[in-house]
């Protein structure tokens, strides 16, 4: 079946067509309108600009993903929006655009959770036998989210460790804004962080020979807690104490490097730390990372050595960067595993009708 994708829930215009059979999905186009240097001038997304941007950019995107799939509205036999969480002013134009064209074309349509998305960003594979085994841990870290999610079975989800405080992605961003690196954070310090390997680095924290005179260690909030939850927010705390404890050093650039990689080690710390826990008490057969952070090259690396090393029998799934970061791919492909489940069902789940935006909604 052909499915066109929609989301708009935070600063990215997307629109997406895939292929999808028997469980194989083929991505026919990803087309993303990125807001980010609107927004970097105000060092965070501002919501009611998001909203107009969306409105301009939106029926372009939509257009441009049909031409480059090389289909038309009426080949479209799904579609898919995403319906939250995330700003409303956002997520009404992508949701009430999905909403005119299945009234319009007589289309089937369906709401899709963001972070169901960024899941199911991990199935995008187009064979089917490479298929991925439940149950199944995600480690989901975006902007606003930090969670551990285990599935049992496709569409099942149980958060079993959350963030208390800022997520991961939050977290980039807000020490990149402390850093001078302007917005988003997380590829700003990931690229300065690359620029200072560390060798010998051993997990977690107990042995590094740093290349640089800056002694810079900062604290791995909660990696000991006897739980699956996340803090950032004292992190985040800790470099600004770091940065007002040697203002000469503002804007040495070697200082902020090593501030970076400091900062970044210490998330990836806490991340695998956690995620390897989780795994050792719920086995998952297969790990999932997920959402904006699963870009980080260091984290993908770093998680993936760790697993192998810790628990050689379970399986390491990441989606292809592209599909990490705010894209339409995911939300086709978690619609189409929501069709396949709901498909049967005597009263149709895909009407225009029950699609509502909710800046909040949960996962479930
Ligand atoms: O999933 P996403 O695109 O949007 C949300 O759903 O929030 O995630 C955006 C977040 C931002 O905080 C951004 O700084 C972070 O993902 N991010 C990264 C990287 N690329 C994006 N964080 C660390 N390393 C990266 N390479
Ligand atoms: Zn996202």
């Amino acid at each position: 079946m052909i499915i066109l994708g929609i989301e708009t829930s935070c600063d990215e215009t997307a629109a997406a067509v895939i292929s999808a059979k028997n469980g194989a999905v083929s991505v026919l186009s990803n087309i993303v309108s990125s807001q980010v240097k609107l927004h970097s001038k105000w060092g965070g997304v501002v919501p009611n600009l998001a909203a107009r941007e969306h409105l301009k950019n939106i029926l372009p995107v939509i257009e441009e993903a049909l031409k480059a799939a090389d289909v038309k509205l009426r080949d479209i036999d799904f579609l898919a929006v995403t319906a939250g969480p995330g700003l409303i002013p956002a997520l009404l134009i992508g949701v009430n655009s999905a909403k005119t064209l299945s009234y319009a074309g007589k289309i089937p349509a369906i709401s899709i959770h963001h972070i169901e998305g960024h899941i199911y960003a991990n199935f995008i594979r187009k064979k089917q036998k490479s298929k991925i085994e439940f149950p199944l841990l995600c480690l989901v870290v975006s902007g606003g989210h930090t969670e551990l999610v285990l599935m049992k079975s496709h569409l099942k989800y149980k958060i079993i460790g959350e963030t208390v405080d800022d997520a991961a992605g939050e977290a980039f961003d807000k020490v990149a804004r402390i850093l001078g690196l302007g917005y988003p954070g997380g590829p700003a310090i990931a690229k300065r962080a690359m620029e200072f390997p560390i060798s010998n680095y051993k997990f977690p924290n107990k042995l590094k020979i740093r290349k640089s005179k800056f002694e810079i260690f900062l604290p791995r909030p909660m990696i000991n807690s006897n739980n699956f939850n996340f803090s950032f927010s004292g992190l985040k705390t800790a470099v600004l104490y770091e940065t007002k404890k040697h203002p000469q050093l503002a804007k040495n650039q070697k200082y902020i490097t090593a501030v970076c990689q400091e900062f970044q080690q210490a998330v990836i710390d806490v991340l695998i730390c956690k995620t390897l826990a989780a795994a050792k008490k719920y086995k998952p057969k297969t790990i999932c990372l997920a959402g904006g952070v699963s870009a980080n090259n260091e984290l993908r690396k770093q998680l993936e050595v760790e697993i192998k090393r810790n628990l050689p029998n379970t399986k390491y799934q990441i989606p292809d960067t592209k599909y990490s970061i705010d894209n339409a791919a995911m939300i086709a492909t978690a619609a189409y595993f929501r069709y396949q489940k709901e498909k049967n069902k005597k009263e149709s789940p895909f009407s225009w009708k029950k699609i509502q935006a909710d800046a909040n909604l949960i996962l479930s």
